[in-house]
């Protein structure tokens, strides 16, 4: 029988459905957020469910002599050197599609949130500051003929501007390669070469982009000065896109007017300075937690390692 190593904790249904195939292990929490752990343990597996969290690296996959396949809990993959797994023959399998809605939804309460002004206005009451209703009190953002700009079109960007064109938002993107044209006229959404132009445009700045070289930092200084002061910033996707000291000082000088941040550079830490900044929602990691999603990201990457370890084509294997 092969061996199934999955990193963390993950819905019942889909370690019974995995363990009509394999022997499967299951991580404690945390366990295999270090190279160590997964050097020491994975020579002993067939097939790999992990984490965002589990840094797949290139040393950890020579280590795992009788590996054969990788699913990410995720679809984002930046924790897994694909090249160097390709390279030993090790197949890799993401999760799109699944969380799709999730995800747009969660950015649509982010920015509901942050623009106007949940966590402040909540704390105010416990505070026990609330004396009575205030016409001045906590005035934020309306969204309606607001623009959004959105760096990162696919499937999560996509959902984001559909829901956030129902509350009379416009739409502007960026993505690398232009969406067509009738996604396009769906959303009525505009294609901006330039990133500055975006964020300089934008009213809510939103990152779905994956984290590749081309991404990373990609808001740094030079991209926050260009935001206009009223601007607001959401961040579902990867941490790093960020350079978070730089936001964290945008955010100090009320050089922007807020934060919603769901992913962080190095994660759990978050940088302190993000911590004190005004005007800021920081959230762990949440954006694809529901008990649907997350249980059709494990059916969907279980599926996958079980399809390679029968042998299936790369054809009939989901998302590999
Ligand atoms: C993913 O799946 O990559 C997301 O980060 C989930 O929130």
């Amino acid at each position: 029988m092969p061996k199934i190593l999955i990193t963390e904790p993950i819905p019942d249904d889909v370690i019974d459905y995995l363990k009509n195939f394999a022997s499967v292990t299951v991580g404690d929490k945390g366990t295999y957020q270090s190279e160590e752990a997964l050097i020491r343990d994975i020579p002993e597996y067939d097939g790999l469910l992990c984490m965002l969290s589990t840094p797949v690296s290139e040393t950890v996959l020579k280590a795992g002599q009788n590996l054969k396949v990788i699913a990410n809990f995720a679809v984002g993959y930046d924790n897994i050197d694909v090249e160097a797994a390709h390279d030993l023959g090790i197949k890799v399998a993401n999760t799109p599609d699944v969380l799709t809605e999730a995800c747009g939804d969660y950015a649509m309460g982010l920015l509901l949130a942050l623009s106007r002004k949940f966590k402040e206005a909540e704390q105010y009451l416990r505070d026990g500051k609330f004396a009575g209703w205030e016409p001045l009190g906590f005035l934020g953002m309306e969204l309606r003929d607001r623009t959004l700009g959105i760096i990162g079109m696919g499937r999560i960007g996509q959902a984001f501007a559909d829901r956030a064109r129902a509350f009379g938002m416009k739409i502007i993107y960026h993505n690398r390669t232009r969406v067509d044209e009738e996604t396009e006229q769906e959303l009525k959404a505009e294609f901006i070469a330039d990133h500055k132009e975006l964020a300089q445009r934008a009213d809510v700045l939103s990152l779905n982009c994956p984290l590749t070289e081309e991404t990373h930092h990609l808001v740094n200084k030079e991209l926050l000065d260009s935001m206009p002061e009223h601007a607001l910033l959401i961040n579902i996707s990867r941490g790093a896109v960020i350079d978070e000291a730089a936001l964290a000082q945008a955010l100090h000088q009320n050089q922007i007017a807020g934060a919603a941040l769901d992913v962080f550079e190095e994660e759990p830490k978050v940088h302190p300075d993000l911590l004190t900044a005004p005007n800021t929602l920081l959230l762990p990691h949440i954006a694809s937690a529901t008990h649907r999603t997350r249980k059709d990201i494990g059916m969907l990457a279980a599926e996958a390692i079980t399809s390679v370890l029968e042998g299936k084509a790369d054809s009939e294997i989901p998302n590999l």
